[in-house]
């Protein structure tokens, strides 16, 4: 079992969870990913690792609820426990290897992290910050009342770029128009990350196929083993069936056929809500 050692809401349906990982914290790396269950009827929730610290065996992540797994993994308090907490699955963020810091280093890197992706950029920031490199930072939001990991994003970037749908906070726009703002005030940038929605994603991977700007985007999809042997989360890549849990999960944003990804996931909306409505009526 798997402790929560600390658990706090950062919006009414997105909660942050601290775990007791220790085999875990030992060895993930920023980009990689974990499966969690939270009782022996849970659903498998592939979740994106948000922090983690080896001294105290903890691994940080981040839950938003979007069907009656996610509900019932966030109805657990701190100092209950999750069934399982598999991991460090996929393969760690290329910018956050040490054999490749040399070359990292001579990039100007850009994150662009939209709604709950804001949190799984920490971790690739924060760690090339402790590597001495500055990397500049877009985190997009609907409003100022949904705005998040701010502070947290603020101690690791270089520059922070608060964007928000309506303009109630930061830039007006989103993060495709912040970064499009940026270039035409002559920034540029040879590396871009980005995180979220899958249609953001999208994109932004548009914008800066045309900008020239190669691009990283992290795909998560629906998954189920997280090993390679079941192919839910099959992608077409560069027009090549990709596995995102052992191939990925960061993969060439310009070559990743999105369209079909996006269809793959909207197979899987009518189950999520019948799952839902069974979890609210006290179902399991
Ligand atoms: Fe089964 Fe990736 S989740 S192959």
């Amino acid at each position: 079992m798997y402790q929560i050692v600390r658990k706090e809401m950062l919006q009414s349906n997105i909660v942050l969870m601290e775990v007791e990982a220790p085999r875990v914290a030992q060895h993930c790396l920023p980009g990689q990913f974990i499966i969690a269950k939270t009782d022996e009827y849970g659903e498998r929730i592939p979740l994106t690792i948000c922090d983690y610290n080896r001294e105290k065996g903890t691994v940080t992540i981040v839950v938003q609820t979007i069907g009656a797994g996610t509900e019932r993994m966030m109805s657990l308090n701190q100092g209950e426990a999750l069934e399982d907490f598999v991991g460090p699955l996929g393969c760690p963020s290329e910018l956050c290897l040490e054999e490749n810091l040399e070359e990292t280093k001579k990039k100007k890197i850009v994150f662009i992290g939209g709604g709950l992706g804001t949190a799984p950029v920490y971790p690739q920031v924060k760690w090339l910050h402790e590597h001495g490199i500055e990397a500049d930072v877009i985190i997009g939001y609907r409003n100022k009342d949904l705005i998040f990991y701010e502070e947290e994003m603020k101690s690791v970037a270089k520059n922070l770029y608060v964007t928000t749908d309506d303009g109630s906070y930061g830039f007006h726009g989103n993060g495709c128009m912040q970064l499009q703002a940026l270039y035409d005030e002559g920034v540029r940038y040879d590396q871009c990350v980005t995180i979220g929605p899958m249609i953001m994603m999208k994109f932004v991977s548009e914008l800066t196929k045309k900008l020239e700007i190669p691009t990283i985007v992290s795909m998560n999809p629906i998954m189920v083993d997280g090993t390679g042997m079941c192919g839910a989360c099959r992608l077409l890549v560069d027009g090549q069936v990709k596995f995102a849990c052992v191939d990925g999960p960061e993969f060439d944003g310009h070559k990743v056929d999105f369209a079909q990804a996006m269809a793959r996931m909207a197979q899987y909306k009518t189950e999520e809500g019948r799952a839902k409505l069974a979890y609210e009526e006290g179902e399991t």
